[in-house]
């Protein structure tokens, strides 16, 4: 009941059973190696995608990766409720609506799932926030709890039927989740009937009878403390049953039944990793969900203009993920500027960075390392002792130097000693200043420049800082450099035996560079036809383990843009960003389009939709508020270790529609490069309460292209006395149309669309009366409005 190491579950060779192994996660499978596996856009890209489909192909595509590498437990997908446009883990979860999630989540379990590997439902509840997430207590009454915060759960648990699902590391109303026998006990099993393991999130378990009897299974990571010999003690004292402990180990051996390890694991024919396949699936979900927000005067698709001026480091360094355990490595990295160089090979497509946007030195660019043979990155070399003595046993050549586990010596976590050296060249591309930082887990690690020692020495490890995903043990020096001089550049990591907390290995080498001309940039937008900013909160902005601290891009970078969007014929502005910023520059430029962090492809998806080959088609998850201070959770946020969701029903849009409040861009918005059009909407005057009710309409694209939209259903109930959301979305699906095309659509309403939770009744209810079912491209453009109304039987 409680894991062998890090990423898998003891194997009990006397009985034939062996060790399951887990891994993260919901970009894509994060090999406990850092080996390389296909990056693919964040949960709220994919949400934004409104393509259900799309989430079962990427499930699907994930899972193959996860059998190439001995995974057979997914940790994904990540559903919790964006509350705070400020949450660190924003891009990670999918929407701030719940069924919007739900219907994402249904679809991406059933797609991995369906190739053999499980999936692990998280975080299981109402974890929401960064700040204190090891110990804050998400306060709120059973009915919001139950409508905002577990109706995703119970949605994509009800229909998918994910293998295991993960108890969060907060507290719900005072009790740590991995101990809530009200939600695990209560709800989980005895309502929503679920059958698969219930895992404690890594370092979530708070207790060893209060988890057991509550119904927590499984203890991770592994070697337990609270499932270990505590548990046989409960056991022997009989504070907890023997029948008890049944019950868990039921479930657990059915899970390793049911990822086929008992069988021999048959899965593994289907592995494959980077295939070509799966880079389709990453780019066609990274254009699907780009969003075009504004578009003025036609400004996009970008025309007949021949100078286009790409400005922002995002263009050339992209950000194509968040931070913290979600974290991939990738390949390859398709950037922008290069992607927007290969569409127009007949325009000049000039960079300039402009500004440095990053909040925190980022990881090195691999493009200004050279290895030993000259190839981009440096040369690895795993010892299998700390010491660097004798013959390396792996040699490779090595870019992602941003590592979350790694050791390719003997086992891969813990228990054996050893020491990385990489070494090769440094070649800057300006000259100036530059600051290097190296973090990492272990006690020692070094970096020398040209043979003299940066960074170097002992360190204490900080291992309760594993889990926050920070920079751990991370020192800093700098010194000058001139531009296209080679520097020789070592740095080493070393690993003592650890057989009392086989923890996993953390490092990274992160550059500042010196800072660009920002008149450069300027100078290079004005002389251009068409100038294209991409603007970013940066590469560490976004990240678990803390929540941002604004909703704002750096003061650089808004400067940057009025700058520009005064002298530059065209103004466009990319975001590369998980959640919503503020734009105090919205009506100054001509178009703006959210492009996420989008994988590794997000280079050829944008490019796609910039230079009009595919009509964008993504709609946003979450609504972007004006300024922060609009936001629903702005009074009771962060709350300290008590976080009274005080907003109650009304989160996202929810709160905007109520309030009255105009956000910049509404929940569901995305303009295309057409025009689609609604009409003839029909659905039964009258219906039975707990009848599904079938709405019919038609779609028409009536522009002059191709192209997809969205329609969207959401529901007035009219007929509750019940404090309640002005409209929630019920129903949805994407179309795609021919220039000129029509459709006839028909969406069922199943009786779930009507109700509320009745907390007298314990209950899900839906009141007799008038309904309006409200039809259009956004939670605000609303095209059509019918009325049904519901009788009890
Ligand atoms: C995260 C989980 C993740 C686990 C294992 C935790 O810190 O909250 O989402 O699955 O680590 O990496």
């Amino acid at each position: 009941m409680s894991g062998k190491d890090f990423w898998s579950l003891r194997p009990i060779e006397r009985l034939g059973i062996p060790s399951l192994n887990v891994s993260d996660g919901p970009t894509g499978l994060r090999s406990t190696n850092s080996d390389p596996a296909t990056v693919f856009p964040v949960g709220v890209a994919l949400a934004a995608t409104w393509n259900p489909g799309l989430a079962h192909r990427m499930g699907e595509a994930i899972a193959r990766e996860a059998i190439a590498y001995n995974v057979d437990v997914l940790l994904a997908p990540t559903i919790n409720i964006q509350r705070t446009p400020l949450g660190g883990r924003n891009f990670e979860s999918y929407s701030e609506d719940p069924f919007l999630a739900g219907e994402i989540a249904t679809l991406f379990v059933q797609g991995v799932q369906s190739q053999g590997v499980g999936t692990s439902l998280k975080h299981f509840a109402a974890n929401n926030q960064e700040h204190d997430r090891m110990t804050g207590s998400s306060n709120m009454g059973e009915r919001v709890l139950r409508e905002m915060y577990l109706s995703a759960f119970e949605a994509t648990i009800r229909r998918a039927s994910p293998w295991s699902v993960m108890s969060a590391y907060n507290r719900i109303n005072g009790t740590y989740a991995s101990e809530n026998q009200f939600l695990l006990e209560q709800v989980l099993r005895k309502e929503w009937d679920y059958d698969g393991v219930v895992v404690s999130d890594w370092g979530a378990t708070k207790s060893t009878i209060g988890s057991v009897n509550a119904g927590l299974d499984l203890e991770m990571p592994g070697p337990g403390r609270f499932y270990a010999e505590s548990l046989k003690m409960a056991v022997a004292s009989g504070e907890v049953s023997p029948a008890k402990i049944d019950e868990h180990v039921e479930r657990i051996l059915k899970l390793i039944e049911r990822v086929g390890l008992l069988d021999g694991n048959p899965k593994r024919q289907r592995a494959a990793v980077n295939t070509a396949e799966h880079q389709t699936v990453a780019r066609q979900v990274a254009t699907e969900a780009i969003v075009l927000l504004k578009n003025e005067n036609n400004a996009l698709p970008i025309g007949t203009g021949n100078r286009i001026a790409v400005i922002g480091g995002a263009a050339h360094r992209p950000t194509i993920q968040g931070g913290g355990s979600s974290q991939v490595s990738p390949y390859r990295i398709i950037s922008p500027l290069e992607a927007l160089r290969k569409a127009w090979p007949d325009r000049e497509v000039l960079y300039a960075q402009g500004v440095d946007h990053e909040v925190r030195a980022p990881v090195i660019d691999y493009r200004l390392l050279r290895d030993e043979n000259g190839e981009e990155g440096l040369t690895a070399r795993y010892y299998d002792n700390q010491s660097l003595d004798g013959d390396p046993v792996y040699t490779e050549r090595d870019w992602r130097l941003l590592k979350l586990g790694f050791g390719k010596v003997g086992p891969l976590q813990g228990s054996t000693a050893f020491a990385v050296e990489w070494s090769g060249t440094l070649i800057p591309e300006s000259t100036g200043a530059h600051e290097f930082m190296l973090s990492h887990s272990s006690p020692e690690a070094d970096l020398t420049i040209d043979g003299v020692t940066l960074i170097g020495g002992e360190m204490p490890i900080e291992r309760e800082k594993l889990f926050m995903f920070l920079t751990l043990n991370a020192r800093s020096a700098g010194c000058h450099m001139v531009a296209g001089q080679s520097y020789a550049l070592r740095m080493r990591y070393r690993q003592p035996a650890d057989t009392d907390f086989p923890g996993f290995n953390l490092l990274k080498l992160s550059l500042r560079t010196p800072p660009p001309s920002v008149q450069d940039a300027i100078e290079l937008a004005s002389t251009s036809d068409v100038a294209i900013v991409f603007a970013a909160p940066g590469t560490t902005a976004e990240t678990e383990g803390e929540d941002r601290k604004d909703m704002s891009l750096s003061k650089d970078q808004v400067e940057l843009i009025e700058s520009i969007s005064a002298r530059c014929r065209k103004t466009i502005v990319v975001l590369n960003s998980g959640s919503p910023v503020e734009m105090p520059w919205a009506d100054h430029v001509d178009a703006i389009v959210q492009m996420w962090l989008p994988g590794q492809e997000g280079g050829y998806a944008i490019a796609d939709i910039l230079s009009g080959k595919v009509s964008p088609s993504g709609k946003l998850p979450v609504t972007f508020p004006r300024i922060y201070r609009d936001t629903p959770s702005f009074l009771h946020y962060p709350g300290g270790r008590q976080v009274d969701y005080g907003e109650g029903l009304f989160v996202g849009y929810r709160y905007f529609d109520k309030m009255e409040i105009e956000p910049l861009f509404p929940f569901g918005h995305g303009l295309t490069y057409t025009r689609f059009e609604i009409r003839d909407v029909s659905i039964p005057a009258k219906a039975a309460l707990g009848d599904t009710v079938r709405l019919s309409l038609n779609v028409s694209n009536t522009g002059m292209r191709a192209g997809q939209d969205t329609v969207q259903v959401y529901i007035e109930d009219r007929a509750t006395r019940e404090t309640r959301p002005l409209r929630q979305l019920k129903s949805f699906e994407k179309i795609f149309l021919e220039a000129g095309e029509s459709t006839s659509l028909s969406l069922d309403l199943g009786a779930s669309a009507f109700t509320h939770y009745d907390i007298d009744e314990g209950k899900w209810l839906a009141t007799p009366g008038s309904y309006l079912i409200h039809v259009g491209f956004s939670s605000v453009d609303l095209r059509q409005t019918i009325e049904i109304n519901l009788y009890a039987d």
